[in-house]
């Protein structure tokens, strides 16, 4: 086994570990409750026990692995962007990445959700609220993820510790946004990717094309209700 394969699956294991501690129960718990009274919301909320996953395994990282802030591709409103902020460390930097209405939006079914302008200028608000309030520096990208790669738009400057993908589930997509984060990311990072599931296959297609070397700290699947199959997330180590 190549080192670095070795040290990414002791810190995923240490992660997995960290995650039932107290502590991290304890602030995720109260992370939930912040980012309920700031109004974030998510698809996932009707799941209660993803979204504690959620919060958990983004402060157990952070108990981890060394400092850094975070980047997201697909914020819609907010429901993970904030728990993240809220779990990166003072003088960070938290980048958001999603097109809402552009044309360069990927799901032209879903175009009038994720293009009401209003919503999305009172997301990126309180997301630089509370960005403002934890000493994080909050940065949206409004354009599809592929545009920010192509233009190669993240700074060396910027360390990053957790990197949630949630935009475009399609194979090549994947494989773009795990390839370009985990070359350009010398460090070891927490991927999180949402969607992991049968309904959105290119998610496990990308991630045999790009994951190679990175270690699983698990990959869940929940009944969500009114949908006929269940549908899942991951969260796995990159550790150059
Ligand atoms: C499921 S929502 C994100 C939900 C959010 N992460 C949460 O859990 O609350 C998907 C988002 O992906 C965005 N999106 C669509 N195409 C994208 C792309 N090519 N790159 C980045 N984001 C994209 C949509 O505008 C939408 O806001």
């Amino acid at each position: 086994m190549a080192e670095s394969t070795a040290t990414a699956e002791t810190l995923a294991g240490r992660i997995l570990g960290a995650m039932d501690g107290p502590e991290i129960a304890r602030g995720a718990d109260e992370a939930m409750r912040r980012c309920k009274d700031l109004g974030f919301e998510s698809d996932w909320d009707a799941v209660p026990e993803k979204m504690t996953a959620f919060h958990r395994v983004i402060l157990a990282a952070a108990a981890v692995l060394p400092p850094g802030g975070s980047v997201e591709t697909g914020v819609f409103r907010g429901g993970t962007s904030g728990p993240l902020i809220l779990a990166d460390p003072p003088e960070s930097f938290h980048i958001g990445i999603d097109p809402f209405g552009f044309p360069s939006q990927s799901y032209a079914d879903l175009a009038d959700a994720y293009g009401q302008w209003q919503e999305a200028r009172r997301t990126m608000a309180k997301l630089s609220a509370v960005g403002a309030q934890q000493n994080v520096t909050y940065c949206h990208y409004t354009m599809a993820a592929s545009r920010f790669i192509q233009a190669d738009l993240l700074e060396p400057i910027v360390d990053v510790r957790t990197v949630h993908l949630d935009g475009d589930h399609g194979e090549d997509a994947v494989v773009e946004e795990l390839a370009y984060f985990r070359r350009k990311l010398a460090r070891p990072v927490l991927f999180v990717l949402d969607d992991h599931d049968d309904t959105y296959p290119g998610v496990e297609a990308g991630m045999r094309r790009a994951g190679a070397g990175m270690a699983r700290v698990f990959h869940r699947h929940y009944a969500y209700p009114g949908f006929p199959t269940p549908l899942g997330f991951s969260a796995w180590v990159h550790a150059p």
